[in-house]
């Protein structure tokens, strides 16, 4: 793959994939702009054309064309990859150490779907009575159905098939698409078509509406080599640009909420077509953004999806809202056909997911009645189990408590109780939380370090850190030190001794905060505990 991602690299400019997203100028011989996760005051994102690499300084971050639109798009090195190929026009076949047949399929089936894409489209305009649906009891515009894809599978039950097989499509080719169904025939037969598009803007797969009313209501392409529902994210690719932009997503259930989104002018929303949200979706919006806001239903089932988000949410730093206010609209696509700006606003009405569900728990129960306070409690501390942050739960447990009125001890150690029934059960609530790789500032130390003992010429102090031979990580390393060292040449040495003091301190600081994560885990009497508290104490005396 190295060869692939070189012939990538030498026809694609650094400066033109992230020009894509974040507006350059010209600063010397770099390029300046503001950083794409807008965490910076003035520009500190820079681009060397030269080396082939990017750097921000704000989110401290940086590295070659891949690991930018890995970082910026939320996605896999191997998608990554893909869609860089495809910019480039680079044929990755040839490159494949995998399995040559499988992406031949591959490629197979997403022309085939190409195909039947257009070929929908275009009897979506041959027939008035499914345009009738579409452009009027649907509200959809001309550039929304563009968009979108949407189309029309005739009745025939085969004339898909027969025009896909005249182009040279084989039975075995068409059911690896998805496009057949028990029978050979076509999979989908009267119903308005939407395509599921990747964030590449290839077609993996449909959702079929049917017309009238009867069952199922929507058809979908079952799991293909391309299509996978708990990881398919419905209209991510014509919403990513604007989540990035604006900071923040909108998770309807619909598909047609989304669409109807988008025309609105919402254009961050997004669905988990046809299924559950999983945690893949959810990580892999949350590279987009710590914003995600929630557009179920408030029934049960809207209940549940929201419980599993939290619990889910916890170890991804998320931020997860509910917006609930429909105006007594039963879903997204219902209100905005009443009004447009209703929708707008109601996306920026929105209450923590917490509180939200609180507020549910309550509408069933008399918390004036003891049985229905302890009902209360045992959901309510469930959920508060899965807030990370100590200053956040114990707010909740305020509310909690107040809400039954009793003493927020009380509560905690019904808590605590709780929670270890649960830990004996083995079926423990909480998650560990994820140690971090290394801590921001340490890095941040270990590339200043980095950067003056190779491009600083510095002599006098021994920085114990191995020279990468990486030459994506060394053009990185040069460009932080032109932006951040060199004004201060004069000063080299005096800077490095004191960057090196900074990276030992913090170096045990994060040591010692780890083995007293360990130690919060053992029991005193564990013969490791010793262990433990000599090596602290060993950390704390040197130097
Ligand atoms: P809804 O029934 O709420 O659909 O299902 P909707 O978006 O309001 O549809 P319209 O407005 O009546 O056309 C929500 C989602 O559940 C999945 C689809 O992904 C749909 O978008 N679903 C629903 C199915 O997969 N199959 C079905 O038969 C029904
Ligand atoms: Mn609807």
């Amino acid at each position: 793959m190295n060869d692939a991602k070189e012939e990538i690299k030498s026809r694609l400019a650094v400066e033109d994939v992230v020009g894509q997203y974040v507006e350059l100028k010209r600063a010397g011989r770099n390029l300046k702009g503001r950083s794409p996760w807008g965490v910076d005051k003035t520009p500190s994102f820079m681009v060397s054309p030269e080396k082939g690499i990017w750097h921000d300084f704000s989110a401290n971050k940086g590295g070659d064309i891949f690991t930018f639109i890995m970082e910026v798009e939320g996605i896999s090195f191997k998608e990554a990859l893909e869609k860089l190929a495809a910019q480039a026009g680079v044929d990755l076949g040839k490159y494949r150490g995998g399995d040559p047949a499988v992406s031949k399929k591959k490629v197979r089936a997403k022309e085939a779907l190409a195909l039947a894409t257009k070929y929908y489209q275009v009897c979506l305009t041959r027939s008035k009575a499914v345009c009738e649906y579409v452009f009027y009891k649907r509200n959809l515009n001309r550039a929304t159905v563009t968009e979108f894809k949407i189309g029309y599978a005739p009745p025939s039950g085969k004339s898909l098939t027969e025009v896909l097989k005249k182009r040279g499509f084989t039975e075995d080719e068409l059911d690896a698409a998805g496009l057949l169904n028990r029978f050979k025939g076509d999979m989908f037969r009267n119903r308005m078509t939407v395509p599921f598009i990747d964030t590449t803007g290839s077609v993996i797969g449909f959702t079929a509406r049917i017309l009238d009313k009867g069952e199922p209501k929507y058809l979908n392409t079952p799991e293909t080599l391309l299509f996978n529902k708990s990881r398919y994210i419905f209209g991510l690719y014509q919403a990513k640009e604007s989540i990035r932009r604006n900071g923040f997503v909108v998770i309807v259930e619909g598909n047609m909420d989304v669409i109807s989104s988008h025309q609105a002018g919402v254009k961050e929303a997004v669905a988990t077509s046809g299924t559950a949200m999983t945690e893949q979706h959810l990580k892999s919006l949350s590279n987009l953004t710590s914003d995600i806001r929630l557009a179920y239903d408030g029934d049960a089932a809207g209940v549940k999806a929201t419980e599993r988000a939290i619990m889910m949410a916890g170890d991804l730093g998320i931020d997860l809202t509910v917006i609930s206010n429909y105006h007594g609209a039963k879903d997204p696509d219902e209100l905005i056909q009443k009004d447009p700006k209703l929708w707008q606003s109601a996306v920026e009405e929105r209450i923590p997911a917490v509180d939200w569900l609180l507020n549910k728990y309550e509408e069933n129960l008399n918390l004036r009645l003891a049985p229905d306070k302890k009902k209360y409690s045992d959901v309510a501390l469930k959920l508060l189990s899965y807030i990370k942050d100590e200053i956040e739960r114990a707010s909740y447990e305020e509310k909690v408590a107040q809400k039954l009125n009793v003493d927020v001890e009380i509560l905690r150690e019904k808590g605590e109780r709780l929670n270890q029934k649960l830990a004996q059960s083995g079926k423990k609530y909480f998650k560990k939380p994820k140690t971090e790789l290394k801590n921001d500032k340490l890095k941040k130390l270990e590339n200043s370090l980095l950067a003056i003992k190779i491009f600083g010429g510095v002599t006098k102090t021994n920085i114990p850190l191995d020279v990468p031979d990486d030459d994506t990580r060394l053009a990185e390393l040069e460009l932080i030190f032109n932006r951040e060292h060199e004004v201060s040449h004069t000063d080299i040495e005096r800077e490095a001794a004191e960057l090196l003091a900074r990276y030992d301190a913090e170096t045990k600081r994060q040591k010692i905060a780890e083995l007293s994560e360990k130690l919060s885990n053992l029991d005193e009497d564990d013969h490791e505990y010793n262990n433990i508290i000599r090596e602290i104490d060993n950390i704390r005396r040197e130097g």
